[in-house]
């Protein structure tokens, strides 16, 4: 058995050997069972033998595994210099990345990111934000309106609502999402994203606020933008402000903005005489624009992958 195990060929072998020896029915195995009866002299020869051939078997299945391993290397190598086909790495687009942007920068200046229905209801995207029906400001943006009464979002602004119904005041928020309203162009499409904050304490002013937008946008483009702003009209904020932002010698509309409307903070539950605070606006589709030197904003959503490299994403 021992000159057997030693010239084994293969594991297969090996294998078939060792149920000979230590199988159910194998010799070593039936020796085994009669150390009851041997004398100790017996006894220390069955051990030894035990011994020995359990070692032999080991040392075998070592030796044959290590030649398997080695055969397969010595076919199975890879050669890492030779030239292979490039592979497509995936990327962000650049609109998800232009959103991964914006909330980083909004994250470290301490908002916290909140999301919102698509649908929403008269309530959040209209009535609680100062603009109850036959509102003329209601004209301000071309609604799709469903049959029950709901509307898809016209605005991100809807989410205040829902954030301070839900944890109340103080609050310093963010939310981004898509909105929807009935016009298209070269800069408009009926889906766009837009961004929204809102920050309320007990001593936020309007400097706090043209302080966040420049911060914001300063971070965002990663160079110091100078920004400014125009009075202007919004039902939900008072005073209302839109601000725009200097690009090369432009000045260019960003978005709306102002101190939260009095009515809105009772509309959550939020007395106005104690807290006050900023909201601001924008769509950000835009900013991607800019960023990235893209030209039209309905290429973005055309899932063309050779505009997508073409933009070197
Ligand atoms: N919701 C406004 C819009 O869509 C923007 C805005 C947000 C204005 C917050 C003021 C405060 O035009």
């Amino acid at each position: 058995m021992k000159d057997k195990i030693k010239n084994a060929k293969s594991l297969e072998e090996l294998q078939a050997l060792y149920t000979e020896t230590f199988g159910k029915n194998g010799t070593m195995t039936a020796k085994l069972k009669t150390m009851a009866t041997l004398s100790n002299e017996e006894r220390a020869v069955v051990n030894a033998e035990n011994t020995e051939l359990r070692g032999l078997f080991k040392d075998k299945q070592t030796e044959l595994e290590n030649a398997a391993l080695n055969a397969k290397l010595a076919t199975e190598y890879v050669d890492v210099t030779l030239d292979c086909e490039p592979k497509n790495r995936g990327t962000l687009h650049p609109v998800t990345q232009t959103l991964k942007d914006l909330s980083a920068v909004l994250e470290s200046m301490g908002f916290e990111l909140w999301t919102g229905p698509e649908i929403e209801d008269d309530w959040h995207n209209f009535t609680a934000l100062n603009t109850p029906e036959y509102h003329p400001a209601r004209d301000m943006q071309d609604t799709f309106f469903l049959e029950n009464g709901n509307v898809m979002r016209t605005q991100t602004s809807s989410i205040q609502i829902r954030a301070m119904e839900k944890v109340g005041v103080p609050i310093k928020m963010f939310a981004i999402g898509s909105t929807y309203r009935k016009e298209m162009d070269a800069t408009h499409l009926p889906s766009f994203h837009q961004i929204e904050g809102l920050y309320v304490d007990k001593d936020v002013t309007m400097s706090d606020l043209i302080a966040t937008l420049r911060t914001l946008l300063s971070k965002f483009f990663e160079r110091d933008i100078e920004i400014r702003i125009r009075p202007s009209y919004f039902p939900f904020t008072e005073p209302s402000v839109e601000f725009d932002m200097k690009w090369g010698d432009k000045w260019l509309e960003m978005g709306g903005a102002g101190m939260v409307h009095p009515n809105v903070l009772r509309n959550c539950n939020v007395n106005p005489d104690e807290y006050q605070g900023f909201a601001f606006g924008f769509g950000w589709d835009r900013m991607a624009m800019l960023k990235y030197g893209l030209d039209d904003i309905r290429k973005f959503y055309d899932g063309d992958v050779r505009w997508l490299k073409n933009t070197g994403f």
